[in-house]
Formats: structure tokens, C-alpha cells, sequence
């Protein structure tokens, strides 16, 4: 059998580190932790106002060499597409979120206005599954909805794609619709 290398991914706060934990005890895998194996080697990596300011390629090849492990891995962060070779990949899990919760989450971690603006319009747009579809093409890509569900749900779902039983899907959520229904695209996209 060949090694699971399930990419979990999305912008902060969508719930990728929560659904990584609930996946890893259920199938016996590792977590890699993009921003923490970038932290942990502080060479490639310094904190900034904005986040991390990280060094794409020696990351890349760091986390090259952790994928050579014998377990099967999950490689959690939103730094993904820029750091993980697409052939050494089974699936890539872009967790997605209203734009309305994750701004809540975000503003309970504390994070600044400007970082809440800046994520919750990402998320709007699809950045992170453009970036995801662009670096690993759309067959290895499937989208999944955190806003209404339990993390437990989240994971179940995952897995179940992951093994096949789920189509991958993309194109699932159409956050820009959602705002403009509500009127709330200046309020999103003002700084
Ligand atoms: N369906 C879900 N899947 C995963 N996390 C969820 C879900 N619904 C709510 N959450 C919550 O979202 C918050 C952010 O999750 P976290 O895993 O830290 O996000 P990320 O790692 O993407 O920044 C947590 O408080 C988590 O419990
Ligand atoms: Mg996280």
C-alpha cells in the first residue's frame, strides 16, 4: 500500500489543525506542521506583523525530506501549495468557511483589524483554492464547508474522500454571493 499524504489547507482559522488532530488519531498518521517546522528552524523563518516572513524554498526542501517518513503524514498549513511537491501528494483537503465565522474566530484569537480583513477577504475570493488547484492540479483537490459542521463531521467527510467513498469536489461555496446578498462587500473589502 502505498503512504497517505493528505494536505490540509485553507486560510487561518477554518478549522485545517483541528480536523488534522481528529484525522491523525483516527488513521494512525503524523502531522507536519508547515508553520511550525518553519519556526522551529529559525533560519528560514522570522516572525513579522503581517505573519511569517518564510523562506519558500528551504522550507520546501525541509519538508521534502520529511515526507520521506514510512507513516503516513498529514501536512497541515496554508503555506501548502508553495512547499509540497504535487507528486508526492494523495489528496489536497481546502477547508473553507463563511467569511461571517471566520471573522469571529479570527477576532477571538486577536488577531488586527487589518489581518481580519485581509483573511476574511481571501477567503471571499477563494484564494486558497485557487493556489491549491493552480500548484496541484484539479484532481488531487477537494473542497470541504467547516461553517455549519462539527470538527468530528469535518474529518469523517475528509476521510471518506480520502478513501474514495466522497467525490472530490470544488466549487462548492460561493462566499462573494453570499456578502453581496447581504450588502456586505464594502464593509469585507474596506481597510
Ligand atoms: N467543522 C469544523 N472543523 C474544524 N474546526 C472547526 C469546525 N467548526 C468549528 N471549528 C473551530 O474553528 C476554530 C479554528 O480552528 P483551527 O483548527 O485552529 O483552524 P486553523 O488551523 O485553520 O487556523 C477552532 O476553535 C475549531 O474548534
Ligand atoms: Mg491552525
Amino acid at each position: 500500500m502505498k503512504r497517505t499524504r493528505l494536505v490540509i489547507t485553507g486560510n487561518p482559522g477554518v478549522g485545517k489543525h483541528t480536523s488534522a488532530k481528529i484525522i491523525a488519531e483516527k488513521l494512525g498518521a503524523d502531522i507536519v506542521d508547515i508553520n511550525r517546522v518553519a519556526l522551529d528552524n529559525s533560519a528560514i523563518a522570522r516572525k513579522t506583523d503581517h505573519g511569517l516572513d518564510v523562506d519558500l524554498k528551504k522550507l520546501g526542501n525541509l519538508i521534502a525530506r520529511m515526507l520521506k517518513s514510512k507513516k503516513d503524514l498529514i501536512i497541515v498549513g496554508h503555506l501548502a501549495p508553495y512547499v509540497v511537491k504535487p507528486a508526492d501528494i494523495t489528496m489536497v483537503a481546502v477547508l473553507r468557511r463563511s467569511p461571517y465565522s471566520l471573522q469571529d474566530t479570527l477576532e477571538k484569537r486577536g488577531y488586527s483589524y487589518s489581518k481580519v480583513r485581509e483573511n476574511t477577504s481571501s477567503e471571499i475570493l477563494g484564494v486558497s483554492q485557487y493556489d491549491a488547484i493552480k500548484a496541484f492540479g484539479k484532481r488531487k483537490v477537494a473542497e470541504f464547508d467547516t461553517t455549519e459542521k462539527k470538527p468530528d463531521e469535518t474529518a469523517t467527510e475528509i476521510m471518506a474522500t480520502l478513501k474514495k467513498q466522497l467525490r472530490r469536489r470544488t466549487g462548492i461555496v460561493d462566499w462573494l454571493s453570499l456578502v453581496s446578498d447581504e450588502n456586505d462587500i464594502q464593509r469585507f473589502f474596506e481597510y
